[in-house]
């Protein structure tokens, strides 16, 4: 089984790919509703809040975690690791720093993130790992969460694509040909921030670590039986808005399979 979790729907887009590439597995999904957004906290909290999002994960027979939160795993992935050294977790820097190396042509390389991600110069360093030749222009987002947790998702909502136009002008000003989608939220209105850079190649770093996570389960054989895998979706606040956002974008009715925890009680 594996575990995912995130700030609340973000975490999604990575769960999409996993259910792709490992149709198997059980998956339990935590979306902390009650207290998102993580992004715009200190990294205090930070840690606090994903330690207890990984302490409900653990209490399930998890054998591997994806982080699916760009927040959490540029300012909390070692320490999550060194509570739980025997379980895999995974993380979406490396992944979508890799994917984004792949991808540039030019050398110029945006990274959209939350305010916290992007102090945390996490995608930074990892490029600058690369290359020192990459030109890299970083630009917090504040505005795509709320944006996407409050259903502003369709591709022809204007105030997205404004907000996308005023967060992402440095990097469109620069010519970046690839843009880092430095936080899971921003796959799911991608639609809006690819009309306002058309020709980047945006990188979804939860997909990119999904195939991280496809690579180590296959290395060692963790594979579940051959039936079609169960996602089992956890939220800290009230369902009904996560079902119906989440409906949406990962095209299948979530309706009624959705619980509601008591996060703090981990
Ligand atoms: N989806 C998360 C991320 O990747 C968290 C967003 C937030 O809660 O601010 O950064």
């Amino acid at each position: 089984m594996i575990g995912i979790f995130d700030s609340g729907l973000g975490g999604l887009s990575a769960l999409k790919e996993v259910r792709r590439l490992l149709p198997f597995e059980d998956i339990v999904y935590f979306g902390d509703t009650g207290r998102v957004p993580y992004g715009t906290r200190s990294r205090e909290t930070i840690i606090k809040y994903s330690l207890q999002d990984m302490h409900f994960l653990a209490s399930h027979n998890i054998d591997a975690v994806l982080v699916a939160c760009g927040t959490v795993s540029s300012n909390a992935l070692v320490i999550l690791r060194e509570k739980y050294p025997s379980i895999p977790i995974i993380g979406v820097i490396d992944a979508g720093v890799r994917a984004a190396a792949k991808a540039t042509r030019n050398k110029i390389i945006g990274i959209a993130g939350t305010p916290s991600t992007i102090g945390s110069g996490a995608f930074d360093t990892g490029l600058r790992a690369i290359s020192p030749d990459f030109k890299i222009i970083s630009s917090a987002c504040p505005l795509f969460v709320p944006l996407v947790e409050n259903g502003f998702v369709s591709k022809d909502e204007e105030i997205t694509r404004l907000a996308a136009e005023i967060h992402l002008q440095p990097i469109i000003e620069a010519g970046a040909d690839t843009l880092i989608l430095g936080c899971t939220h921003y796959p799911i209105i991608a639609p809006s921030i690819a009309k306002v850079i058309p020709n980047a190649s945006l990188i979804n770093v939860g997909a990119a670590a999904a195939e991280e996570l496809r690579d180590i389960i296959t290395a060692r054989g963790m594979h579940d039986t051959e039936r079609e895998g169960a996602v089992k979706y956890y939220v800290s606040d009230e369902p009904q808005g996560f079902e119906r956002i989440a409906s949406i974008f990962l095209g299948e009715e979530i309706t009624d399979k959705v619980t509601r925890i008591d996060i703090e009680k981990y």
